[in-house]
């Protein structure tokens, strides 16, 4: 599908936020996961530091904004904080533009790899990513912050089926 990937800007945000809202509708068949998603949606603080930092971006298509990546350095690495698609425009490879091209922001800054959090429950998340070059990490093998992240998910009640993956660059 013709897309092309821009910064995103603060008039975005509305959008963004019904974006993540749209894609919570894929895990309507495991109920626990809808509920925790629409509970914890990406505060708004998240995306204005993200368009400040130049580290949000947005796919457009020809008709409208569909999906969206945003990031951020943690522990060296470019860490994938959150990546949404608009179901309508979904399983078109819009999903995997975003991801290469924040691989490829990242390799252009020198970070040695690309970090994320997936849920494992969501069937199809994890081996997505790996199509895409990430490996599951062990907890010994993750940095302090990515420790941190995973032990606060926890005690917020977000579930334990959750594993952090790295991509070399
Ligand atoms: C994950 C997500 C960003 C992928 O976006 P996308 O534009 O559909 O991605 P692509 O088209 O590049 O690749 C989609 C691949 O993901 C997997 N996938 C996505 N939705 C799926 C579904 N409902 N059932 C099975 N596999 C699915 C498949 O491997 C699919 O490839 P295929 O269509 O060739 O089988 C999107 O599904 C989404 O927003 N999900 C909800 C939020 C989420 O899980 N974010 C990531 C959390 S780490």
């Amino acid at each position: 599908m013709e897309s092309s990937i821009r910064n995103a800007r603060i008039e975005d945000v509305p959008r963004l936020r019904a974006i993540e809202r749209a894609a919570c509708e894929l895990f309507r068949a495991m109920p626990d996961v809808y509920q925790r998603y629409v509970a914890h949606p990406t505060p708004e603080a998240s995306l204005t530091k993200g368009i400040d930092a130049e580290t949000l971006w947005v796919i457009e298509t020809a008709e409208r904004v569909a999906g969206f990546l945003l990031g951020f350095p943690v522990d060296g690495a470019f860490h994938i904080d959150e990546l949404d698609v608009d179901p309508l425009f979904g399983r078109r490879g819009l999903g995997t533009k975003l991801v290469e091209h924040a691989c490829e922001y990242a390799r252009g800054r020198r970070y040695p790899s690309c970090t994320l959090v997936t849920m494992t429950s969501v069937r199809w998340n994890a081996p997505w990513y790996r199509t895409l070059g990430f490996r599951e990490l062990t907890w010994d093998e993750l940095t302090p912050t990515l420790r941190t992240m995973r032990a606060k998910e926890i005690e917020r009640g977000l579930d334990r089926e959750r594993v952090v993956m790295l991509r070399e660059l």
